[in-house]
C-alpha cells in the first residue's frame, strides 16, 4: 500500500473516497471547507443526527455535489489519543472495500496536546493495521481490487513535516503486520527454521548481520536449559542472533530477546486440549522482536539493536524433560524443572546470559510467559517488570505515546523466596499466587549484569474470539523506545547540543525521531505456500535422538 501525505485542497481532490472528520457534532476544519464546496451539505447531513458521537463512527456519502471525491465518509474522532485512532481505523475500513484511492483529510483533528506530526504518523500505521488481511494459508484469496493508494491531507506548509512522520508510522504499521502474520502462521509452518528463514530475509533487505546457531551449537555454549526444552521436539531449534548497526562504532547496543516457542504443548506437563492451537502464539515474543528489527531497517535507525531469539517447540515424547529433571543453564545456575509448561523462563535464561557478551546498553525481554499475567491485567496491559525504575519509564512513556501500553509490576525480594528448590539452585515454578512476578524473579537471576526490562505479553498478543489473531503488540512501543534512545544518543553526540534530557523525560512524544521517508510498500508475504500435507513431514521423520547425557553436569 502506498501512503503519502501531501497538501491538497480536499474538495477539489480527486479520490474514491475522501474522509472528513467531525467532533461534537461538527466538521473541523478541513472538513469545513469542503462542506462550503458541498453548499452546507454535510452540515445538514449532520444535523440529521445519523453520526453516532462515539469515535469510530461513520457516515457514508456518495456523490457530494462540489466533492472531486466520489464518496465522503464523515467519521467521528472523540477527544482521547485512542478515539482518534478508533477513528483513523473505523475510516480506513469503511474504505476498505472500495478500489482506488482513499484521501484522509483527518491530520487536523488531532486530540488536544497533539501536533499534525503525531497525527499523521498514527494515521499511517493505522492504514497498515486496519487494512491487514490473513489469506496465507487459504486456498481462495481474496480478489477484490481494494485500495491502492492512501493520501493524507495537510495543511500549507505541512507537507515536509507530514511526510517524515508518515514514513515513520507506515513503518511501524508495516512492522506490525509482519508481527501479525509471524503470529497468525500456523505452527507446521511458523517453525523455529521459518523464523530464522524470516530474519535472515530482514537481514538481507535492511543489510544487517544475522547468525543463526544449531542445536550442537547452542550445546557447545552450555545452555543446557534452552536445549531440555526443545529436546522432545523433532523440530531443530534455533538461536538467532539479528543485528542492525545503525549507531555510532563502538556504541553499547539495546538487545532484544524474544520468546520463540512455536508451539507450547506444555510438553509432559501438557496442557488441556481446548484452545491449545493459540499456543502457536508462543513465538509473538520473537515475532514481535523480529518485527521490531524491520521497523528499524525501514526507519534506518540511527542506534546500535540487536535481536537474540532463542526457538523451539515444546513438546512431549520419550526424551522430553520430566517434572523433577534438574538442567544447568549457560550461567552456571541450575534449575530443577517441577512443571515441563513453564519452559519460556527456561529458553529465555539463556538467552539472557547469551546477551551479556554484547555488553548491553539495555536489555528487553518480550515473552508470552504466564497466563498469571493474563488474569492480572487481561488484554489491556501488558505485564513490565524491571531492574532499573528509570528503564521501566522509559517503556512505559514509549507505551503511552505509541498507543501500546505496558503496567509497571513489582519485582520486589519477596517474591524470590516462591523459587526455592530442595535439589536445585531455584525451581522454575513458583506456584500460582503471583505467577507472572515470580516467572520475571526467576528471569531476574540471569540479568543481573545489566539493565533489564522484561514484558509480559501473553494477554496483549492475541485476541480470542471471532476476532481471533495476533495483534502485533508490542511492536508500536519497542519501536518507540528505540526510537527515543536514537534520538538521544543523537543528541548526546552533538558537543554543542544542550545537556540531554534524563531518559524518563525525554520519552515524551516530542521525542519522536525523524525518519527519512521512504516509500511505504505492502508487506512481502511470508515465504510459506500451503503444503499438501504440511504435517506428513514430522511424522515421517524420525524421533530425534536422545541427548547422550543428563543435560544437568553434577560437580
Ligand atoms: N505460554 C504459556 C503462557 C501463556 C498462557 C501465554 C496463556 C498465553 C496465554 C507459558 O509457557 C505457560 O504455559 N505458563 C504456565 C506457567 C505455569 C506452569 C507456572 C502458565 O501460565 O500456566
Ligand atoms: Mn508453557
Ligand atoms: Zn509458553
Amino acid at each position: 500500500m502506498e501512503i503519502i501525505a501531501k497538501h491538497a485542497i480536499a474538495e477539489k481532490h480527486k479520490a474514491a473516497v475522501l474522509a472528513l472528520a467531525v467532533r461534537e457534532g461538527k466538521l473541523t476544519a478541513q472538513g469545513a471547507a469542503v462542506d462550503k464546496a458541498a453548499g452546507g451539505h454535510l452540515a445538514a447531513v449532520l444535523k440529521l443526527g445519523d453520526l453516532d458521537a462515539k469515535a469510530g463512527s461513520t457516515v457514508v456519502l456518495h456523490k457530494v455535489g462540489g466533492v472531486a471525491a466520489e464518496r465522503v465518509v464523515l467519521v467521528s474522532v472523540g477527544a482521547s489519543d485512542k478515539d482518534f485512532r478508533d477513528a483513523a481505523r473505523a475510516a480506513v475500513k469503511a474504505a476498505a472495500g472500495t478500489s482506488g484511492e482513499l484521501a484522509l483529510a483527518l491530520a487536523d483533528a488531532a486530540p488536544a496536546g497533539r501536533n499534525v506530526s503525531w497525527a499523521v504518523e498514527e494515521l499511517a500505521a493505522a492504514v497498515h493495521d486496519a487494512s491487514y488481511k490473513y489469506e496465507t494459508t487459504k486456498s481462495k484469496k481474496d480478489d477484490k481490487p481494494g485500495l491502492k493508494k492512501v493520501t493524507l491531507i495537510v495543511g500549507k506548509g505541512e507537507d515536509k513535516a507530514a511526510e517524515a512522520a508518515a514514513a515513520a508510522g507506515a513503518a511501524v504499521g508495516e512492522a506490525v503486520n509482519v508481527g501479525k502474520d509471524l503470529g497468525n502462521l500456523p505452527p507446521n509452518f511458523c517453525t523455529p527454521s521459518y523464523l530464522a528463514t524470516q530474519a535472515k530475509d530482514i537481514a538481507k533487505k535492511f543489510g544487517m548481520k544475522v547468525e543463526v546457531l544449531e542445536r550442537a551449537d547452542i550445546e557447545r555454549l552450555g545452555m543446557g536449559s534452552f536445549v531440555s526444552v526443545a529436546k522432545g521436539s523433532t523440530e531443530p531449534m534455533k538461536l538467532i542472533v539479528l543485528k542492525h548497526e545503525g549507531g555510532a562504532k563502538g556504541a553499547k547496543p539495546v538487545v532484544l530477546v524474544g520468546k520463540g516457542i512455536t508451539f507450547d504443548s506444555g510438553g509432559i506437563s501438557l496442557k488441556p486440549g481446548e484452545g491449545m492451537d493459540e499456543m502457536k502464539y508462543d513465538m509473538m515474543g520473537a515475532g514481535s522482536v523480529i518485527a521490531t528489527m524491520h521497523a528499524v531497517g525501514r526507519m534506518k535507525l540511527p542506534l546500535n539493536v540487536i535481536a537474540v531469539v532463542p526457538t523451539c517447540e515444546n513438546m512431549p515424547a520419550g526424551n522430553a524433560s520430566k517434572p523433577g529433571d534438574v538442567v544447568t543453564t549457560m550461567s552456571g545456575q541450575t534449575v530443577e524443572i517441577l512443571n515441563t509448561d513453564a519452559e519460556g523462563r527456561l529458553i529465555l535464561c539463556d538467552a539472557l546470559t547469551y546477551a551479556e557478551r554484547f555488553e548491553p546498553a539495555a536489555v528487553v525481554d518480550v515473552a508470552t510467559l504466564t497466563g498469571a499475567c493474563v488474569i492480572a491485567l487481561g488484554h489491556i496491559a501488558t505485564g513490565l517488570y524491571a531492574n532499573k525504575d528509570a528503564l521501566a519509564h522509559e517503556l512505559l512513556a514509549a507505551g503511552e505515546t505509541a498507543g501500546d501500553r505496558a503496567w509497571h509490576m513489582p519485582l520486589w525480594d519477596e517474591y524470590q523466596e516462591s523459587l526455592k528448590s530442595n535439589f536445585a539452585d531455584m525451581a522454575n515454578i513458583g506456584g500460582r499466587p503471583g505467577g507472572s512476578v515470580t516467572a520475571a524473579c526467576f528471569l531476574s537471576r540471569y540479568t543481573k549484569k545489566y539493565d533489564w526490562a522484561h514484558l509480559d505479553i501473553a494477554g496483549t498478543a492475541w485476541k480470542s474470539g471471532a476476532a481471533k489473531g495476533a495483534t502485533g503488540r508490542p511492536v508500536p512501543m519497542l519501536t518507540q523506545f528505540l526510537r527515543t534512545r536514537a534520538a538521544q544518543a543523537a543528541g548526546a553526540a552533538k558537543p554543542a547540543a544542550v545537556k540531554a534530557a534524563p531518559a524518563a523525560k525525554a520519552a515524551k512524544p516530542a521525542a519522536k525521531a525523524a525518519v527519512k521517508p521512504v516509500a511505504a510498500k505492502a508487506v512481502a508475504k511470508p515465504a510459506a505456500k500451503v503444503a499438501a500435507k504440511p504435517a506428513a513431514k514430522v511424522v515421517a521423520k524420525p524421533a530425534a535422538k536422545p541427548a547422550a547425557k543428563p543435560a544437568a553436569k553434577k560437580k
